[in-house]
């Protein structure tokens, strides 16, 4: 069997991001981080004004959206029309706006359709929240990725910190676990693992033990 398609779910700050890049890298795979197009879509909804829950305003702004993934000289960059939006996604306030509209019916089935049309061409690693339940739920492998909230809250903060985004470890904290509580009860595409996936809890393995334990299942999926 070759496997063409691989998801990869779990709440934030569980390492997603970084190993599923890499998982890819080491595949010669395409990598698609599902969170950021739904960041792109708060971006440009938060832009102009719009309540997270004003269904009819959101599904106004899909309609106009074209977003894409463009590899260049600065690694994959994210357009939103023909902005290019790689950094202006990565903040807080972004992600919880994006948390907000991602509980949105007609945000999660634009977005249902952007990310089945980028998994046409296969060999892609999807990283994401739904991508193994309802996203693609035929995927060659899938596998939940999951960490401790406070290992989870301190990889974030770094990340934020780095970016000199001021704010706390207790407030990264108190948001992650307010953002995970939200994206697990919505009545839509909840984040849970998909009965058929391997999980992994990375709180106590680095970067490259996790994507090592990623890539021997890989191999033994395809011997
Ligand atoms: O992975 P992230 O932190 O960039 O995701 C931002 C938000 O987008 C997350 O809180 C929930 C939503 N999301 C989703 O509902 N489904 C996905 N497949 C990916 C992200």
């Amino acid at each position: 069997m070759k496997v063409l398609l691989i998801t990869i779910d779990g709440p934030s700050g569980a390492g997603k991001t970084t190993v599923s890049r890499l998982v890819a890298e080491r595949l010669g795979y395409t990598y698609v981080d599902t969170g950021a197009l739904y960041r792109a879509v708060a971006l440009v909804a938060l832009s102009e004004g719009c309540e997270p829950n004003d269904d009819e305003r959101l599904d106004k702004i899909c309609g106009h959206l074209v977003l894409r993934f463009e590899n260049g000289s600065q690694g994959s960059r994210l357009y939103a029309n023909r902005d290019d939006i790689t950094e202006d996604i990565r903040t807080q306030e972004i992600g919880m706006f994006a948390s907000a509209i991602s509980a949105r019916s007609a945000v999660r089935k634009y977005l249902l359709g952007v990310q089945r049309e980028m998994g046409k061409s296969g060999c892609v690693v999807f990283e994401g929240r739904d991508m193994g339940t309802v996203v693609f739920p035929w995927a060659d492998i899938k596998f939940y990725l999951d960490a401790d909230l406070d290992t989870r809250a301190q990889r974030r903060y770094r990340e934020l910190a780095a970016r000199h985004e001021r704010t706390s470890l207790a407030e990264v904290r108190e948001a992650m676990k307010k953002r995970d509580n939200d994206d697990s009860i919505r009545t839509l595409s909840p984040l849970r693992p998909a009965h058929d996936a391997i999980r992994i809890d990375s709180t106590s393995l680095d970067i490259d033990q996790v994507v090592e334990v990623i890539l021997s299942h890989i191999r033994e999926c395809v011997k």
